[in-house]
């Protein structure tokens, strides 16, 4: 079997168009892309060993080793268009595809991509892009999953309006990542210091995280909202929310360098989203009073409306309105 990447990226261009409002919201924003995938591409070594493991499971086990009996995170994914939004070493799609799907997986980090396929007699086309610009057309997709890549390490306010748009009405994103609460809970002295039992962190407010190398750079970039806040989003972007599974690590489960197997068995540490797309078939923007506000038209009908809660402080704003 031959694998082959295919280079998508739109990184190539950071220069703001011409008619955006100001040009640092366009850096700002693909500065995190940038970031990350230097950081991954260095790191893709370290990430290897658990690759092969994973693509070696017959069986889907999550975060913290609950398997897929116990949380129920996948449909039925037989004859569905699947996409991985941040995929790796690409081990859930390998088993999106062993469960019938036809897969396609995106990362922004050339060096994670394309590893195992051979090895396992897999192949599914493989694309190197950034998840907040994901070069396919609207409604390509039945399923969009990512199990901590798009999920943590692109910008919310973009990545879950592109996973919308590129599924079909009516189909499905799952995510899967860290718990707001965790994210609290790392000391802010020292980028090395695993989760404990105190708030280091606001809540309020909670968005973008930079962990630093010893020399005080940033090595890379992480998203987190309010469960408010996402729950506000997920249905501005046209998804419903069948379920937040809070995530408790099994008895047996696996230690983690930044959160001990003790604090996973008592807060939850990953959750997953499960959110269908709505069946709406358009989404109309407009603004209300500075906001983004969003007219769900079915069959000529508007059936919803919704109004974005961050008014013209999000990134998405300055692309809808420029
Ligand atoms: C922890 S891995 C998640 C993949 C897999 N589930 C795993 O645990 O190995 C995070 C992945 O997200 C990818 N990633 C980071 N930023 C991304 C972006 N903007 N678009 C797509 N992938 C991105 C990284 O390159 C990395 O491969």
């Amino acid at each position: 079997m031959t694998s082959s990447i295919h280079s998508l990226t739109a990184l190539g261009s950071p220069e703001p168009p011409e008619n955006a409002r100001t040009g640092v919201w366009w850096g700002m924003s693909d500065h995190h892309v940038l970031v990350n995938r230097a950081s991954w591409d260095e790191d893709a070594p370290n990430w290897v060993e658990r690759g092969r493991e994973a693509w070696a499971q017959e069986e889907p086990v999550w975060a913290r080793g609950n398997p897929e009996s116990e949380l129920h995170l996948l449909p039925d994914v037989a004859g569905l268009d699947a996409v991985e939004l941040g995929c790796g070493t690409a081990y859930v799609s390998a088993w999106l595809m062993r469960r019938g799907a036809r897969v396609v997986s995106l990362d922004n980090s050339s060096n994670q991509l394309a590893r195992f396929q051979a090895e396992f007699g897999l192949s599914f086309p493989l694309v190197h892009a950034d998840a907040e610009h994901a070069p396919f057309a609207d409604e390509s997709f039945d399923f969009a999953i990512s199990q901590y890549g798009a999920a943590i390490w692109c910008d919310p306010y973009r990545w879950i309006p592109e996973a919308s748009r590129i599924l079909r009405p009516g189909g499905r994103l799952v995510f899967e990542m860290g718990s707001p609460l965790v994210m609290l809970c790392y000391p802010t002295d020292d980028d090395d210091a695993p989760a404990d039992s105190q708030l280091h962190r606001d809540y309020f407010g909670m968005h973008r995280f930079e962990w630093h190398r010893s020399d005080g750079t940033v090595e890379d970039i992480e998203f987190r909202l309010g469960h408010g806040d996402m729950i506000r989003l997920l249905l501005s972007s046209g998804f419903e929310i069948e379920d937040l599974i809070e995530i408790q690590a099994p008895l047996d489960g696996t230690d983690h360098p930044y959160i001990p197997l003790d604090w996973a068995r008592r807060w939850p540490s990953a959750e997953a989203w499960k959110v269908p797309r709505d069946r709406a078939r358009s989404v109309v923007a407009s603004t209300l009073r500075g906001r983004c506000q969003f007219i769900y038209v079915e069959e000529g009908q508007e059936t919803r409306r919704r109004s974005c809660t961050l008014g013209g402080g999000c990134s998405w704003f300055w692309e809808l309105f420029p």
